[in-house]
């Protein structure tokens, strides 16, 4: 990487909620972008506002994250433009109601490659370069779906047990190469997330939610923790969790999305 690279902190899932908040946050901290998802409009219109705003680069990438070679051809085109990356937010995820038997299984089957197969592609990818920069951190966002089963959705809690182990697991593998490895878990929070999974009128969501300000805020202080759980609530309902049988637990979680 040359030194007309643009060091930037790479975003997924950047044109609605929680990614959208990681950019707003990162670029306060003077931090070049590079945006991705699917709808390019919604991303270049968050660049340019933030460009106008702060002092900071951003640049966007439309890529479908349900290919599977869409990883690949993300990490070729931030080659092609020269980006050095310095941070990886895997943040592009989807969640849908419903039995696995209901659901169709395509939809269940991107939502595996979106949350899973892409996260480990990207941060397998972008990793080698992380190592050459210091104090460089991936956060994936998972959830607090992440500590137990989820009866009626049954693939998006798997995936994000997925997505709790293996950041777990790569915090422990690549501390000692400088680089931060967090797995984000929040709560209900106030995003296009519950209507994409049709859960806006489910207990879960009922019951409160968290703003992405706040989410983003204790994601970003607390980077270079293994798991950041936002929020006191969610933080008691995960300890309550692990204390409970999994039994109990998994119930409970499909009443409070039935
Ligand atoms: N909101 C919650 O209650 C909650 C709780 C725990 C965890 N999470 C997790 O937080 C992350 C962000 O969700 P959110 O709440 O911010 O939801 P959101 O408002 O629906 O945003 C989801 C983002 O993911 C992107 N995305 C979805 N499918 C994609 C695909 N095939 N290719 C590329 N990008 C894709 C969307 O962009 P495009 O549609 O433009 O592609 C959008 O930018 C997800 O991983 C979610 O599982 C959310």
């Amino acid at each position: 990487m040359d030194s007309a690279a643009l060091r930037a902190v790479v975003v997924t899932g950047a044109s609605a909620g929680i990614g959208e908040e990681f950019a707003r946050q990162l670029a306060v901290s003077g931090h070049h972008l590079v945006l991705v998802a699917r709808r390019l409009d919604r991303l270049e219109a968050l660049a340019s506002e933030l460009k106008a705003r702060h002092n900071i680069q951003a640049l966007c990438i439309a890529s479908d994250l349900a290919r599977t070679d869409a990883a690949e051809t993300l990490a070729a085109e931030l080659e092609a433009k020269q980006v050095q990356v310095t941070g990886l937010v895997n943040n592009a995820g989807f969640g849908d109601r419903g039995s696995v038997q209901a659901l169709p299984l395509q939809r269940q089957l991107d939502m595996i490659q979106v949350n899973v197969t892409s996260l480990v592609d990207l941060t397998w990818r972008l990793l080698p370069g992380l190592k050459a920069v210091p104090n460089s951190f991936v956060i994936n966002v998972a959830s607090t779906a992440a500590f137990q089963a989820g009866p009626n959705m049954a693939v998006y809690y798997a995936s994000k047990a997925f997505v709790l182990s293996f950041s777990e697991a790569l915090h422990e593998e690549v501390k000692g190469d400088g680089v931060a490895v967090s797995a984000l878990c929040p709560g209900a929070t106030d995003s296009e997330f519950a209507s994409e999974a049709n859960m806006t009128n489910t207990l879960l969501f009922k019951a409160g939610t968290m703003t992405p300000e706040a989410v983003v805020r204790k994601a970003l202080d607390a980077r270079r923790r293994a798991i950041v759980i936002p929020g006191l609530k969610n933080l008691l309902l995960v300890w309550m969790g692990k204390l409970s049988p999994r039994m109990i637990t998994r119930r409970l979680a499909g009443w409070l999305q039935a």
